[in-house]
């Protein structure tokens, strides 16, 4: 029987993570490793190298990553280690998919924008407001510079299942409907207009992407429709019936927040069929969580 051909998945207790898992798993098709924290330290190059150049494998997907934007933007501590895990992490990653021959999937955001056009094509050209945006570029630079076969995935806005692992953070719309459960009013910012993303649609366009051998290089992959916090929060409470709460728009400036978010971020697909509008997508995640 023909050999399977291998996938890594890193980063697979996370949000995304999982959703990878799941649909790169479901037909038997790959022979799947899934590994998170336990099993391999993106930031350290050493482990990198023993861990890929023991399996050699056919795509390497990288969905880890240190998200804490604020935490990012106040502490250095956490600043270095975004470095590190966002910045060499793909490096390390994409030198050794170059010699075993990998193909590397790597996910970048929104954030490495300024927030000063309407929307962003995938050739605009990045200006991160934030250290977290900084480190994000770094790494999809890093990718660029030391390997060919290569996709970068942009998106933004990731709403799904929780994550697996105790440290990553919860989803907007998850914190949201949890704090429905005790109060009457939320005030939430009305600005920010970008895309939400739903995870299981991601991991179907990045499987999509393998399958149909998209070339290789830079994507946008966002549910369609932009809004902002606000604007979505409305629409996924009137889609549970959480009719009672009442949501307050404010501005950004009533939550002061360390790190700068740009104030338009939309990712303008323009190379791979457009996912599906948001809205259904939450609909979808909403009738099955
Ligand atoms: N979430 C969003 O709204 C959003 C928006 C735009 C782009 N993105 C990008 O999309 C990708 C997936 O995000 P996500 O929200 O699914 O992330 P997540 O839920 O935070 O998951 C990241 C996973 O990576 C693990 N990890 C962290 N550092 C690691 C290291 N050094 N070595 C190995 N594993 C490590 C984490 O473990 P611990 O929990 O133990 O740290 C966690 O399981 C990331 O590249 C992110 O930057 C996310």
């Amino acid at each position: 029987m023909a050999k399977k051909p291998k996938i890594i998945i890193i980063g697979a207790n996370g949000m995304l993570g999982q959703a990878l898992l799941k649909r790169f798993k479901k037909d038997n098709k790959y022979e799947i490793l899934a590994w998170d924290r336990n099993e391999i330290d993106i930031g350290d190059e050493k482990s990198v190298n023993k861990k890929i150049f023991a399996e050699s494998p056919f795509i390497i997907i990288n969905s880890a990553a240190h998200n804490a934007v604020d935490q990012i933007e106040e502490d250095e501590e956490n600043y270095a280690l975004a470095k590190k895990i966002n910045g060499d992490g793909p490096k390390y990653l994409a030198i050794a998919a170059k010699k075993s021959g990998s193909i590397l999937i790597h996910y970048v955001s929104d954030y490495i924008f300024d927030g000063e056009k309407d929307s962003y094509l995938e050739t605009d050209v990045p200006r991160p407001i934030s250290r977290y945006g900084e480190t994000k570029l770094a790494g999809e630079e890093n990718v660029k510079k030391n390997l060919q076969k290569y996709y970068l995935i942009r998106t933004s806005k990731l709403f799904g299942a929780p994550a697996k692992s105790e440290k990553a953070k919860k989803s907007f719309f998850a914190s949201m409907i949890g704090l429905a459960q005790t109060n009457k009013t939320l005030a939430v910012v009305d600005e920010e207009l970008s895309c939400f993303t739903y995870v299981d649609d991601l991991a179907q366009a990045t499987r999509k992407l393998i399958e149909k051998k998209f070339p290789f290089g830079i994507y946008h992959l966002v549910n369609e429709g932009a809004e902002t916090w606000y604007s979505a929060l409305k629409k996924i409470f009137s889609f549970t019936g959480l009719t009672a709460i009442e949501i307050l728009p404010v501005p950004a400036s009533n939550f002061p927040r360390p790190a700068k978010r740009p104030c338009r971020s939309i990712l303008k697909n323009s190379k791979f069929p457009k996912l599906r509008n948001w809205e259904d997508a939450a609909r979808d995640w909403l009738e099955n969580k």
